[in-house]
């Protein structure tokens, strides 16, 4: 029998969830929004049960896994409940917008002995897990300095910015928790956790909106030291990360696909290719990794104490460019 899931929020990100579920063919879905025409156009769409209230969705019928899309303020509450549900947990980035309920749910997860993943999606990238098992083959040695230069056109990618959760920090807005998190992370989950940081942000030129679009950050990961720039306004959709390590350097090029090393000596990167692949394939893999996980196999997805962690990186990060001070983080 196939595995059920729900889909909680079907807006930008929902609905993309809810088409490669059901491309996987593992699996047969359900679609739950609040907002009833946004429903009832995805519903019919994709031919799928609808539910406009959550709680009216959960008491239909039991789910094996619940896929939490909503915006982030409001996704510890919902997985709380997904859990008393019975269900595994799938959850979008960022985890929250706050420490509020974060031990708990971690509580609740390891109690449930249900599988549980958040939706950082790089850790589905080729490029960005070809790197991971290089650098974790230790031939480079230790990491020492990394640096990552990214940004788009907000407005191109995502025109309806102005009217969403991305307006207000409470909501999970603005740069840092929106678009500099899915980077924080992918950092973290190469070289390790952050453990201090500096932040300067700025609003400087996305139109009707006041939050943060462009942020530079400096920080420790334990013994490395990263940098970020990043911005929402410039014109090529990019993102270079490069890692210095003992041995020699590698860099992975989000807009290539690729991942390249230049070992000390060498005279030229070598780079490593991926094929092909359009926006959807790398959420098909990660909706298959999600029910591989459900099943008990490994997968590469972020774990939620990692996202936890993730969480602890973007509030320091809000709490340093309000303040103008570095922070420490436990
Ligand atoms: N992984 C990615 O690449 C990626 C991309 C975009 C967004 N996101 C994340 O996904 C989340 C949602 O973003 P989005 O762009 O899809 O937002 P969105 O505003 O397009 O959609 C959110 C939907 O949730 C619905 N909703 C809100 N509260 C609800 C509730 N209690 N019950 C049922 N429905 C509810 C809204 O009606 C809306 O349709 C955010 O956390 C965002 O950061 C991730």
């Amino acid at each position: 029998m196939k595995d059920a899931i729900l889909i909680v929020g079907c807006g930008s990100i929902g609905e993309r969830h809810l088409r490669c579920f059901q491309r996987t063919g593992r699996e047969e879905v359900a679609a739950c929004d609040a907002n009833a025409p946004l429903l009832q156009r995805v519903a019919q769409q994709y031919g799928v049960a609808s539910f406009t209230d959550f709680n009216a969705a959960l008491a239909a019928r039991r789910y094996d896994g619940i896929v939490i899309c909503t915006p982030a303020h409001t996704h510890v509450d919902l997985a709380l409940a997904a859990l008393r549900h019975g269900a595994a947990l799938f959850i979008e980035k960022p985890l929250s917008t706050s420490l509020a309920k974060v031990d708990e749910l971690l509580d609740a997860v390891a109690k449930s002995g249900r599988f549980t993943a958040v939706a950082y999606v790089y850790h589905l990238m080729p490029w960005v897990l070809g790197a991971r098992e290089f650098l974790r083959s230790g031939e480079l040695g230790r990491p020492l300095h990394a640096s990552v230069v990214t940004g788009q056109h907000f407005p191109t990618f995502r025109p309806a910015y102005r009217e969403i959760y991305y307006t207000r920090h409470e909501t999970g807005g603005g740069a840092i928790q929106d678009a500099l998190t899915h980077i924080a992370n992918a950092v973290e989950w190469l070289v390790g956790p952050t453990t201090r940081l500096f932040c300067d942000a700025a609003h400087q030129a996305l139109e009707g909106v006041t939050v943060e679009d462009t942020v530079n950050v400096a920080a420790r990961n334990g013994g490395v030291l990263v940098n970020y720039a990043l911005n929402q306004f410039q014109a090529p959709n990019e993102m270079t990360l490069q890692i210095h390590c003992e041995g020699g350097s590698m860099r992975v090029e989000g807009h290539e696909q690729r991942w390249s090393v230049f070992r000390r000596g060498a005279s030229a990167w070598e780079h490593h290719k991926a094929a092909p692949l359009e926006r959807d394939d790398i959420f098909i893999a990660q909706a298959n990794a999600f029910l591989d996980g459900m099943h008990g196999k490994p997968t590469p997805l972020a774990t939620i104490a990692e996202a936890a962690q993730t969480l602890k990186f973007n509030l320091a990060a809000l709490e340093s460019a309000c303040s103008g001070k570095a922070v420490e983080i436990a």
